[in-house]
């Protein structure tokens, strides 16, 4: 009598000398995965090997069958990352990168005078597009400037339209009669607003000159 586990073994061992040897595990291919995965693989078992996102192929095959041999055939698959389109030029700034492959990230400054509109750093995604968008290098602006009471604007000539520059700068003068407190200049800042405006003060001061001017004594 022959034990039925008998028969199951041997029936196995047959199986495995008519169908030939299992493949093994796949080889890892950089950036890319096989489906399905698993230990070994019978003979006319099929996987795909295909790139993670971010990545691409350039030619080489993907589907693979497990020959008799149970040795897998060469690899020539190759996944190589997407590339962004090219930004290493930022107007008026500057942009810092290694390459610009998925997944990298790359960051921009603006130069002196000149402020990020947009994000400072970008990302290329698996689609190979930079994410957020890239920014641009806008000029620093600073509207027209308010002007004190009793103030008039001696010298003001807006240079971007109706606005000014960074740097760009404005004088104040007085209404007769009147005392400036603080700078007669201000200037337009990095923050886009003016330095402090000055001060104009009525010359109560000359009044008290007036009253008191009988107590000075000549030299
Ligand atoms: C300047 O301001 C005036 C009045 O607000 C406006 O009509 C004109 O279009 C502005 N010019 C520019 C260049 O923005
Ligand atoms: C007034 O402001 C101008 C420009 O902002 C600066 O160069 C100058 O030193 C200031 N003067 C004083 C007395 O603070
Ligand atoms: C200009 O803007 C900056 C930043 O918002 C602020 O800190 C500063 O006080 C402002 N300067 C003046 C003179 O208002």
């Amino acid at each position: 009598m022959i034990s039925p586990v008998l028969i199951l073994f041997s029936s196995f061992l047959c199986h495995v000398a008519i169908a030939g040897r299992t493949c093994p595990k796949p080889d890892d291919l950089p950036f890319s995965t096989v489906v399905p995965l698993k230990t070994f693989y019978e003979p006319g078992e099929e996987i795909t090997y295909s790139c993670k996102p971010g990545y691409v192929s350039r030619g080489g095959m993907r589907k693979f069958i497990c020959p008799l041999t149970g040795l897998w055939p060469i690899n020539t698959l190759k996944c190589t990352p997407r590339v962004c389109p090219f930004a290493g030029i930022l107007e008026n700034g500057a942009v810092r990168y290694t390459t610009f492959e998925y997944p990298n990230t790359i960051s921009f400054s603006c130069n002196t005078g000149f402020y990020l509109n947009g994000a400072d750093s970008a990302k290329c995604t698996e689609e190979g597009k930079w994410s957020p968008e890239l920014p641009v290098c806008a000029p620093i602006i600073c509207p027209p400037p308010s002007i004190p009471t009793f103030a008039t604007l001696r010298v003001y000539k807006p240079s971007a339209g109706n606005n000014s520059l960074y740097r760009d700068t404005a004088v104040f003068e007085c209404l007769p009669q009147h005392a400036m407190f603080g700078n007669d200049t201000i200037t337009c800042t990095t923050h886009g607003n003016w330095t402090k405006l000055p001060e104009c003060r009525e010359h109560s001061s000359l009044a008290f000159w007036k009253t008191d001017a009988s107590d000075v004594k000549p030299c």
